[in-house]
């Protein structure tokens, strides 16, 4: 908002500014080079002088007895969202996540990596085996993740050159002949955490009171990929973002967001919607039909042996959704696409979406680091899409679909609120069968770690 003062006062300002350098410069001028006199100078002095300390005190003198908008803008939410977050249980579910791509990480390379209230240093062994260790050296602390090297199938500290096997132990100092039999080094490891590639992903498992995995990623995928000729396809970083892997967790409880959220068809690859014009003229939408089973629900086991896709697993949840395109909001029944969802763990989405000409999978993963998480998105097309080259720019404004539908919660879930008791309508969806599969991936010390879990402590 701009009020006449505004307007006025900036006019003001900007006539002082120039008025104060164009004497400034005409008299420096004219001072030394043509009459070199040094009155000129002076004059010069005053007019800036006068400016400078005239100008700022009028500002002031102004802002505090003339009524004018000003910004109200906040100049930091951090507060604002650490609040927020308090009404969340932990972001750091005890899951796999997603630290980097598998090819990302070469042989000899040395990755440090934040996230999860931690630092995380990832190498290769020398089957090519990823590691995952704490980033910091058990003996002085320093950060093997910058300066670190790989050498003899181990990580070499950077400070005193102790080495670390994949295992975490202590198998070379080079001022000692021999570690192993220093009784100070007895049961003292470098921390590792289960790592592995999972279909072009570095997924590492986390465990917030250091226990082995409860699951893991279900190999049906990388099966269905190698049968059909899959083929990784885009990559697609969101960003950062201040939501919480528990807010996606939450959507799949969510169905009536689907026909108020995700009901417009927008521009792919945008946030935006098409001109209310071309709605009138081509009245697209979208539609859904979404139903929600737990990995260990007895109706996903039936319509996994009848199928013949997915797994089962009290780990996993499945989402399914019928969506298609509308015409005047009624279904059209061509467009229909039986697209089923799967999380594993809180922390990862697989979207398998089946369309006519061939299938996209995108893997929709969220990384808790400080503050919020990482939202990335990877996709995979299967044989036929990859044999077409224009089916395969078809699947990029395809997958865009989907993109700007994604893109539609971000900004929902960056600024809510987890409510204790929220008033959940049977119509609103599963909501409370979700929340119950979500509490399995907290354990005792979930509460205290990374930001504060209130609603964990209490009746959550
Ligand atoms: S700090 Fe790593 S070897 Fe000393
Ligand atoms: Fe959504």
């Amino acid at each position: 908002m701009w009020s006449p003062a505004n307007i006025l006062l900036n006019r003001l300002r900007r006539m002082l500014f120039r008025l104060g350098a164009f004497a400034a410069v005409m008299g420096s001028l004219l001072a030394i080079n043509v009459y070199g006199d040094y009155n000129f100078f002076i004059v010069t002095c005053v007019v800036g002088a006068v400016y400078i300390i005239f100008g700022a005190s009028i500002e002031k003198w102004c802002e505090k007895n003339i009524l004018y908008s000003k910004s109200v803008n906040v100049p930091s939410r951090d507060l604002h969202d650490q609040r927020r977050y308090k009404t969340y249980p932990s972001a750091n579910a005890n899951s796999w996540y997603h630290f980097v791509d598998s090819d990302a990480l070469k042989n000899e390379g040395v990755i440090e990596f934040r996230a999860l209230g931690r630092v995380f240093v990832l190498w290769r062994d020398s089957n090519g085996k990823p590691v995952c260790q704490d980033a910091f050296c058990i003996h002085q602390g320093a950060n093997l993740g910058v300066g670190g090297v790989v050498e003899d199938n181990c990580i070499v500290c950077p400070f005193h050159k102790w080495k670390f096997d994949s295992e975490g132990t202590v198998t070379e100092i080079p001022y000692l002949k021999d570690p192993t039999g220093c009784s100070g080094l007895k049961n003292r490891k470098q921390k590792t955490y289960p790592c592995m590639d999972w279909n072009g992903l570095l997924l590492v498992y986390f465990h917030v009171d250091n226990k082995d995995p409860e699951f893991y990623p279900p190999e049906y995928v990388t099966e269905e990929f190698k049968k059909d000729n899959w083929q990784p396809h885009m990559k697609w970083d969101v960003g950062f973002f201040t939501f919480s892997p528990v807010d996606w967790v939450d959507q799949a409880g969510d169905h009536a967001h689907f026909q108020t959220l995700h009901a417009d068809f927008m521009i792919p690859w945008t946030n935006l919607r098409f001109p209310d014009w071309f709605y009138r003229l081509i009245p697209v939408g979208i539609c859904h039909t979404c139903i929600t089973y737990r990995g260990d629900d007895k109706e996903w086991a039936e319509e996994v042996k009848n199928t013949g896709w997915g797994a089962v697993g009290k780990h996993l949840l499945f989402f399914t959704d019928l969506a298609g395109l509308t015409w005047k909001r009624k279904p059209m029944l061509t467009t229909l696409s039986p697209t089923k969802e799967m999380f594993v763990g809180p922390g990862m989405i697989l979207f398998h979406i089946p369309f006519t000409i061939g299938t996209i999978k995108v893997f929709v993963t969220t990384t808790p680091v400080d503050g919020g998480s990482i939202l990335r998105v990877r996709t995979w097309v299967d044989g036929r899409v990859v044999r077409n080259p224009l089916i395969k720019a078809l699947a990029v404004v395809l997958t865009g679909i989907s993109a700007s539908q994604l893109n539609a919660d971000v900004s929902i879930l960056e600024n809510k609120i987890r409510l204790r008791k929220p008033l959940i309508q049977p119509f609103d969806g599963p909501y409370n069968r979700v929340n119950t599969w979500l509490k399995q991936f907290y354990s005792e010390s979930s509460s205290t770690n990374g930001y504060s879990c209130d609603a964990y402590k209490n009746d959550w």
